[in-house]
């Protein structure tokens, strides 16, 4: 993000969250300013899930950061009981007016506070972009947090973009990360099952879904 537009928003490093609700509140159904909007599952997301059908019907689903909120209602669709998050109050509004119809459950919560209700509640956890969104000094609590909310025997699913630059405030938005993001899942009880990684990336040097599962 250039230095003109880091200003508007007011990116912060020690109030990170604040510029995300100014951009959503900005924004409308269609997704128009907001850079990651798809409006469409993500694409590598999409495959997997689609390659990995039915076993999902009855499990419960969390989706961090959850945006304009494609990636729940595809869940939703495979199957799963769902509920989605974002910090920006805006963001779930435009969820609910884009979604009426769905079921998932779109909440606004703050994953740096973490939320003590959901820990362990998840069959199966969605993280897309949300840790690299944030400057790199809360990566170690994001990276926690969202670890917290996956059940015995559960799973999460991991998609970011990496760099192998060292991670400072100066150069983000986005902070893309360095590959020790597994190592730190895995320190927080999770161990890597599946790891796909491709040199097409749109902000760094490559995309990586990691598919993690709670030890027993
Ligand atoms: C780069 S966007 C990615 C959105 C979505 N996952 C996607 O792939 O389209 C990061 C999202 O995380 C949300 N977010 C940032 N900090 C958060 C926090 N502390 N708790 C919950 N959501 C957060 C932002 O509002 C934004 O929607």
């Amino acid at each position: 993000m250039d230095e003109k537009t880091k200003n508007r928003l007011g990116v912060e490093e020690n109030k990170p969250t604040d510029w995300f609700e100014k951009l959503y509140s900005e924004a409308n159904e269609d997704g128009e300013g907001i850079p990651w909007a798809n409006m469409a599952p993500h694409p590598v997301f999409k495959s997997w899930i689609r390659k990995n059908p039915n076993t999902h019907k009855g499990k419960t689903a969390l989706v961090i950061g959850c945006g304009m909120g494609d990636d729940a209602i595809e869940l939703e669709s495979q199957g799963f009981k769902v509920t989605a998050f974002d910090v920006s109050n805006s963001a779930i509004e435009l969820c609910k007016t884009r979604f009426p119809n769905s079921k998932v459950e779109f909440i606004q919560s703050d994953l740096l506070k973490g939320i003590p209700d959901w820990n362990r509640k998840f069959d199966f956890v969605l993280e897309i972009y949300t840790i690299q969104a944030l400057p790199p000094k809360y990566e170690k609590t994001l990276i926690k947090h969202i670890s917290d909310f996956v059940a015995d025997k559960g799973k999460l699913l991991v998609i970011t973009e990496t760099q192998q630059d060292k991670r400072a405030f100066e150069n983000g938005p986005p902070w893309l990360l360095n590959q020790e993001y597994i190592k730190s899942f895995e320190s927080c009880g999770l161990k890597q099952i599946f790891h796909l990684s491709s040199t097409e990336a749109e902000m760094g040097e490559a995309t990586h879904l990691t598919l993690f599962q709670r030890q027993a």
